[in-house]
């Protein structure tokens, strides 16, 4: 069974998602343990609920970014993982966490990447006019939301929407993608190789720069 290690910020709701594919066997793997930057983050509680060890890591205590993430590469190690999973992680990792991982480390972002890296998408979509938005899952490499892609999914932008109308409409497809998409890693179909992600020995998003 491959072994997942989670990390989050904030409430959690994707990590739910993965939880409950878990729990219903859509995922050939488990979800080891749970780390979070922020103590207050609500995704701790669905992980101590679901009896998923959970770990805090706290920036204040370190004093850089490369010594918090060898800390955490220490701790993330002791459960041998095969995947990390970022699930609303909101903190840059640095290089040295990105190389330790290189091809096992999965993100979500609420945008149709290229378009909008970084923060404050739904805005940024809205104020632009955008007819869709959505969001893509990549593998993480050292630049920030560039990794190669390997799902998106798109939503449509109504005229009446307001921003929390299409943070549910994102929302809920990546409740959907993402649990399909750590379950083809866990069962070995699907791989970063060439900077280009790989599904079942097809380049995916082959386009894709
Ligand atoms: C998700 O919608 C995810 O796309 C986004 O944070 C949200 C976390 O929600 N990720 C990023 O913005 C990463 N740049 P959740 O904590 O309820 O899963």
């Amino acid at each position: 069974m491959k072994k997942i290690v989670v990390l989050i910020s904030g409430y959690g709701s994707n990590l739910q998602a993965l939880i409950k594919a878990q729990q219903q066997k859509q995922i050939n793997g488990i979800i080891s343990a749970v780390f979070s930057n922020k103590s207050n983050a609500y995704g701790i509680v669905r992980a101590t609920l679901a009896a998923i060890p959970t770990h805090v890591l706290d920036a204040k205590d370190y004093a850089n970014r490369v010594s918090f993430d060898l800390v955490l590469v220490k701790a993330i190690d002791y459960y041998q993982p095969d995947l990390i999973v970022l699930a609303g992680y909101m903190r840059i990792l640095s290089p040295t966490f990105v190389q330790h991982y290189a091809g096992r480390i999965i993100n979500i972002h609420p945008s149709l990447l290229p378009k909008y890296p970084g923060l404050y998408t739904y805005h940024q979509a809205l104020k632009n006019g955008d007819k869709q938005h959505g969001t893509s899952i990549h593998f993480v490499t050292e630049e920030l939301d560039k990794g190669p892609l390997i799902l998106q999914a798109k939503v449509p932008i109504f005229p009446s929407d307001s921003e929390e109308d299409l943070v549910r409409r994102v929302q809920i497809q990546e409740y959907n993608v993402y649990p399909q998409v750590v379950n083809w890693f866990t069962e070995g179909r699907l791989e970063m190789r060439n900077n280009a992600a790989w599904l079942d020995g097809t380049q995916l998003f082959p386009n894709y720069y």
